[in-house]
């Protein structure tokens, strides 16, 4: 099983080549070629299996072309620009997050060695008005350029799928929560950024209302769902080539509630409240709960509750130890 993860040095591949070295198997079959691939150069890993790492732009056709002539079963698509650099770069936005994903899908059909393809796909797909539960066939209204770059992207996989050049799968993910490292640009960064900062000593700003819902995961449980994708059968796949992952549906509350539970008064006081007009006007147009009725027909994993999130985040990420 030849492997190859776009997007390698970002927060969710990284994790994902450690995860697969660790394995050392996928769907049952032994890993026997790993290509981490990245715009900026990815770290390799020890692994029982050879791992290359190549530093490459996916908005060039030839480097594409090259990765596909590597002839891997199976490709992990996770390179892409996050929502709001995307609608600050328009340009940008779409050669990375659409143009670079069909020069992908071409690559691989010409290469004619019909990989699995697991696309990371985002909620942002979908635009109000929503429905409090949103069921798996929802219409796809996306109100950003990232979001209908995601959408065109699944419909490719579809297509591309449908006619036996790729055997794909769209994994629309849930907002990771706790991301760790430095805050990002997209607007979902707060949501990470209330837990993360205040467990590192930090202040952390609170843009929005703490009534607000959102649909979350874990990193492990985003990791392990990908790896779940890439493992299910043919006939599995084509029951479901787009599809949202599992998560959990919390309010900012609860999570400052959990927060407070595992670590107490004096790390929740570091969260203050910044309204922020732009980011709540984005914020209302996201979903709070999913139906995710494939997914768990399927046997995706979810997490166990948001307690357990900030706890693996601590016990994963600040090796057991927060500040008080
Ligand atoms: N993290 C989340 O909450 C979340 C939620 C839904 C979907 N996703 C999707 O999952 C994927 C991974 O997310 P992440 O959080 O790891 O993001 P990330 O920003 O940490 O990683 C993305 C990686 O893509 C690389 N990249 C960007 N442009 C590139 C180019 N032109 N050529 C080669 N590499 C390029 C970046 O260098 C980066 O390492 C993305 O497709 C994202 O849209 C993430």
């Amino acid at each position: 099983m030849r492997i190859v993860i776009l997007g390698a040095a970002g927060m969710i591949g990284r994790k994902l080549a450690l995860r697969l070295g660790a394995l050392g198997a996928l769907a049952a079959r032994p890993v026997t070629g790993m290509l981490l691939v990245d715009r900026i150069e990815p770290q390799g890993l020890a692994a029982p299996f050879a791992v290359e790492t190549r530093a490459a732009d996916i908005t060039d056709p030839a480097a594409l072309a090259d990765l596909a002539a590597w002839r891997p079963d199976a490709v992990f698509h996770l390179a892409a620009i996050v929502s709001g650099e995307a609608e600050a770069d328009f340009e940008r936005g779409y050669a990375v997050n659409l143009d670079a994903t069909r020069h992908l899908l071409d690559a691989l059909k010409a290469a004619q060695c019909r990989p699995r393809l697991v696309f990371a796909s985002s909620l942002a797909v979908y635009g109000v008005p929503l429905p409090d539960v949103v069921p798996d066939d929802f219409n796809l209204t996306p109100r950003s350029s990232y979001g209908a770059q995601k959408a065109i992207g699944e419909l490719l996989v579809a297509d591309y799928s449908r006619k036996g050049f790729v055997d794909g799968i769209s994994l629309r993910l849930p907002t990771i929560v706790v991301r760790p490292g430095a805050p990002n640009r997209a607007a979902s960064s707060f949501l990470s950024g209330i837990i993360r900062e205040p467990l590192n000593g930090l202040s952390a700003a609170l843009p929005v209302k703490r009534s607000m819902r959102t649909w979350i995961a874990s990193p492990s449980v985003a990791i392990e769902s990908l790896i779940h994708a890439a493992g299910l059968t043919p006939e599995e796949a084509a029951s479901a080539r787009s599809l949202t992952g599992r998560g959990i549906s919390v309010t900012v509350d609860e999570m400052i509630d959990a927060l407070r539970e595992v670590a107490g008064a004096a790390v929740v006081a570091r969260i203050q409240d910044q309204p922020d007009p732009a980011i709540e006007r984005i914020v209302a147009s996201w979903p709070q709960a999913f139906a995710v009725d494939a997914a768990t027909r399927l046997g995706f994993p979810v997490d166990g509750g948001m307690k357990a999130i900030i706890e693996a985040y601590i016990a994963e990420e600040l090796g057991g130890r927060r500040a008080a």
